[in-house]
């Protein structure tokens, strides 16, 4: 399995911004810039980042250079390259590139799914266990590891809440057919820290061994609180994206992803080591900004800078 060495980390952190801020926007991100962005945020330390999307290029133009993407972040030394997937086909397309991780989505809400990926939850699976099954088909040192992500997993733009008995169900359905991780993937910004540390302690125990990680958005401005709250239940791999960038075309009124400079901010105040260099981290900002002039970027640590006299805890320790 190919994976970058995180043994000296405390949390890992993933870069999505490429892959959720940008299938938001149709005019498209020159290939050389997003190759720019991910050789820069990985020089300021992040060691995962969801270059692309294996989708019908038809659907989301953003990603019609995938395999472009792909092989320029394959380049780049210490880099996980992780793609989503949305059935066998994307993952055929990304294993045949070499993507290190799969991001497989489907979500917990049946509506969504009917909207994402235009199938039934029962039919997803169904595909996530072809896609396990080719892998181990694959020579050991060429097998990506193969992420069962539970998008709309704590609340649904058209369902509403979702229950966590649903998350539990499909968390073990992935765990049985083979996943190597799971993400709960709060794709609406829909949770609160109580509802957080409900569903992960449930699925964590349900799912014993596997690591369960987390993909918050900032939609109603808790992104931050749950993952402190996904952090205090023993996750320790979060996505997030530089300024905020993202959303869900296919569902109403989802905005961004938790910041990714704040997070490792909060990360790194809080004592635990992630890798990344806070003001070269913020400085990338400055290649997402010029690519997409007049869109918002969030994030605080941007507006405020750091604390006067900051120091990192963990490298003082
Ligand atoms: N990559 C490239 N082409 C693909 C593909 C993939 N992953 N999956 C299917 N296709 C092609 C098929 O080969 C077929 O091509 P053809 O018309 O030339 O024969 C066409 O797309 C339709 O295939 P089908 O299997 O019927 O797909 P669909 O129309 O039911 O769409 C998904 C299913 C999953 C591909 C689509 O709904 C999807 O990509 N959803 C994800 C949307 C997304 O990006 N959401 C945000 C991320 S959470
Ligand atoms: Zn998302």
């Amino acid at each position: 399995m190919v994976q970058s060495n995180s043994s000296d980390l405390d949390v890992a952190v993933c870069e999505v911004g490429l892959r959720d801020g940008l299938q938001m926007f149709n005019t498209p991100f020159p290939t050389a810039e997003k190759l720019a962005w991910i050789q820069a945020e990985r020089a300021a330390g992040v060691r995962e980042i969801e270059v692309t999307s294996f989708v019908p290029p038809k659907l989301v133009p953003q990603f019609v250079d995938a395999r472009e993407v792909v092989q320029g972040a394959l380049d780049t030394p210490g880099l996980t390259v992780v793609a989503l997937v949305p059935n066998l086909k994307g993952a055929e397309r990304a294993i045949e590139l070499g993507v290190h991780r799969l991001n497989y989505v489907m979500s917990v809400s049946r509506t969504h799914n009917l909207k994402n990926v235009r199938r039934e939850r029962e039919e997803s699976l169904a595909d996530f266990k072809r896609i396990a099954d080719l892998i181990r088909t694959l020579p050991e040192d060429r097998r990506p590891s193969l992420l069962g992500g539970l998008s709309s997993a704590l609340g649904c733009g058209y369902e509403g809440r979702v229950p966590v008995a649903d998350v539990r169900h499909w968390a073990m359905a992935y765990a049985e057919a083979g996943a190597d991780e799971i993400m709960i993937a709060d794709t609406v910004g829909y949770a609160d820290p109580v509802h957080v540390k409900e569903a992960f302690r449930a699925v964590m125990a349900d799912v014993g061994s596997l690591p369960v990680s987390a993909h918050f958005h900032d939609t109603r401005g808790l992104g931050l609180a749950n993952a402190a709250a996904a952090l205090e239940c023993g996750v320790r791999r979060f996505d997030a994206s530089l300024a905020g960038l993202g959303g869900c075309q296919f569902v109403p009124a989802a905005t961004g992803n938790i910041v990714m400079d704040d997070l490792c901010f909060m990360l790194d105040a809080m004592g635990m080591r992630t890798g990344v260099d806070l003001e070269k981290l913020v400085a990338v900002r400055e290649i997402v900004a010029r690519n997409l002039p007049g869109t918002p970027l969030y994030g605080a640590l941007a507006r405020a800078g750091l604390p006067v006299n900051y120091r990192t805890p963990a490298a003082a320790a």
